[in-house]
């Protein structure tokens, strides 16, 4: 008998049918992964599941543990032994460690007036915690101090101060680099050693490959197939294959490169933390980019490499800039965000929720936010023109909504990363800077975005792409620079360009 069995889930939002009929199976104590597209519904089966949609709100049933559940709330899942973590994380960026971990689930010792809390108690399970999931940290540093990575190892030491059989995560490893995704993955074999069954989502076949017992692809809110890793060996193309519902020949698009003179150029560029005046975060980088280039910057996270492009797009990071910014041989102001984008330069944030979308407006006005001219005629927006370009883009990058009048915030994770690039590709910069622009998205699209740079480049255009996923960065640029600790400390050109010789140039400067 299973752990768990979802039947016949089917899961409407004001008439778009999210899930329609699906169905999961999860063993007790295996690794199952849920894979797949954008919108496909992996999310929404998962809240469906956590109770954040009550019964009475989907139709179909939960059996867990051998008896149905009807949980009414996140509260009756936990209760049951489900803990969710949700692909944005939900920590509370002020408070301690220990304070997260114990967040509405206070211990309480009595006290002279009644029960009060026992944060003696409290950071001594959390020191246990943390040994558990390996994470180095006193339970007093504040959750806004440590990385993503960390604060990953964080939701699931709190997962597991409360009595987890099963455990979800969605999407874990999309903002971490290799080594705390592999970090994250053994932790989890380790708890599926102790018992402990893990649904896991995620868009990075190669990690699913390492850990998952099962897989099961959705697509399109069906059900498409479960493969049994067990049995058999699964390859990447046979679930690629799954969740695409075709064959995906190639993984990038095939590119002529015609690259021509110089035409972005940073020089001298020095930046100091916004906060320690006297901490240089950018130690004097030059990069330049050619007219049809796409020019890469690899590293590890924590490099700089989002400092420096914020730094340069509108200075909307650090203080104590120095240096040049350069377009066509001509210094530009980029002091503004407003002065960038005039001067025909345009920045992808890696952080969508952040800086790239107003969340509560419709996918047409984030769309054309970046641009409002090219959609308005003697400065009035036109809003016919506003619903084709909006259109255009929501078929070219494939954007699965109801319609362009949908809120952002309602869209999949994967959607809304394609309305932030749509934004910044209707802009039509000479310049444009792409910030983990793949992160959390599914392979068919991948290719549909590195197609829209080979057009831009083949255009005239300079990309600049910074990414922690080497094979895209290898797979895409025609020149790649390394950057560490603030420092360009390699260049190779695409041809001459391996992970190997990536990695072995930030080692060698690291211990220099
Ligand atoms: N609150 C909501 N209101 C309306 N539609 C919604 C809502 N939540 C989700 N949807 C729609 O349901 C579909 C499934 O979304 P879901 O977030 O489950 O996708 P996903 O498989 O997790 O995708 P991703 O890989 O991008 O995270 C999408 O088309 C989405 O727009
Ligand atoms: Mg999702």
């Amino acid at each position: 008998m299973s752990l768990l069995e979802m039947q016949g889930i089917t899961k409407r939002f004001h008439g778009v049918t999210a899930l329609d009929d699906v169905n999961l199976a999860v063993q007790a104590g295996e690794i199952h992964a849920v894979v797949g597209e954008n919108g496909a519904g992996k999310s929404t089966l998962m809240k469906v599941l956590s109770g954040v949609y009550p019964h009475g709100e989907y139709e179909g049933a939960i059996h867990f543990e051998g008896s149905e559940r009807r949980f009414g709330g996140i509260h009756d899942s936990e209760q049951a032994g489900i803990i969710i973590i949700h692909q944005e994380l939900a920590l509370v960026p002020l408070l301690s460690i220990a304070e997260n971990i114990f967040l509405g689930n206070e211990p309480t010792v009595p006290g002279t007036f009644g029960a009060v809390i026992d944060w003696f108690g409290a950071f001594a399970r959390t020191q246990e915690l943390l040994r558990k999931v390996g994470l180095n940290e006193r339970p007093s540093t504040l959750i806004t101090d440590i990385g993503v990575g960390k604060q990953q190892l964080v939701e699931i030491a709190k997962a597991l101060s409360k009595e987890v059989k099963l455990l979800i995560l969605d999407e874990p490893t999309a903002s971490l680099n290799e080594t705390d995704s592999d970090a994250l993955l053994e932790l989890l074999l380790g708890l599926k050693a102790q018992g402990i069954a893990c649904i896991l989502i995620s868009h990075k076949l190669n990690e699913i490959a390492k850990v998952a017992d099962t897989i099961t692809v959705i697509r399109d809110g069906s059900t498409v197939r479960s493969f049994d890793c067990r049995q058999q060996t699964i390859s990447e193309d046979q679930v690629i294959q799954a969740m695409v519902g075709r064959e995906m020949a190639d993984r990038y698009p095939k590119r002529t490169p015609q690259i021509g003179e110089t035409v972005f150029e940073i020089a001298r560029w020095q930046v100091h933390h916004p906060e320690h005046a006297d901490r240089l975060l950018i130690k004097g980088v030059d990069l330049h980019a050619r007219r049809g280039e796409i020019v890469g910057i690899a590293g590890l996270m924590g490099a700089g490499r989002t400092e420096l492009a914020m730094s340069v797009f509108g200075r909307s990071y650090g203080r104590g800039i120095s240096g040049e910014v350069r377009l066509h041989g001509q210094v530009v102001d980029v002091s503004t965000i407003e002065k960038a984008i005039d001067n025909g330069i345009a920045y992808v944030t890696e952080d969508r929720k952040g800086y790239g979308l107003v969340l509560d407006d419709d996918i047409q006005h984030n769309v054309t936010l970046a641009n409002l001219a090219g959609v308005s005629s003697a400065a009035v927006i036109d809003d016919g023109r506003e619903f084709r370009v909006a259109t255009e883009y929501r078929e070219k990058l494939r954007i699965r909504c109801s319609s362009v009048f949908q809120p952002v915030v309602n869209l999949s994770g994967g959607n809304q990363q394609k309305v932030v690039l749509a934004k910044w590709l209707f802009a039509n910069p000479e310049v444009l800077i792409l910030d983990e622009p793949t992160r959390g998205i599914d392979v068919g699209a991948k290719f549909e975005i590195y197609t829209l740079m080979a057009e831009l480049a083949a255009a005239g255009k300079c990309v600049v792409m910074i990414s922690s996923e080497m094979p895209e960065l290898l797979g895409m640029c025609d020149r790649i620079y390394v950057m560490n600790e603030g420092r360009f400390v390699g260049e190779f050109t695409g041809a001459e360009a391996s992970q190997e010789k990536i990695m072995r140039s930030i080692v060698t400067a690291g211990a220099a």
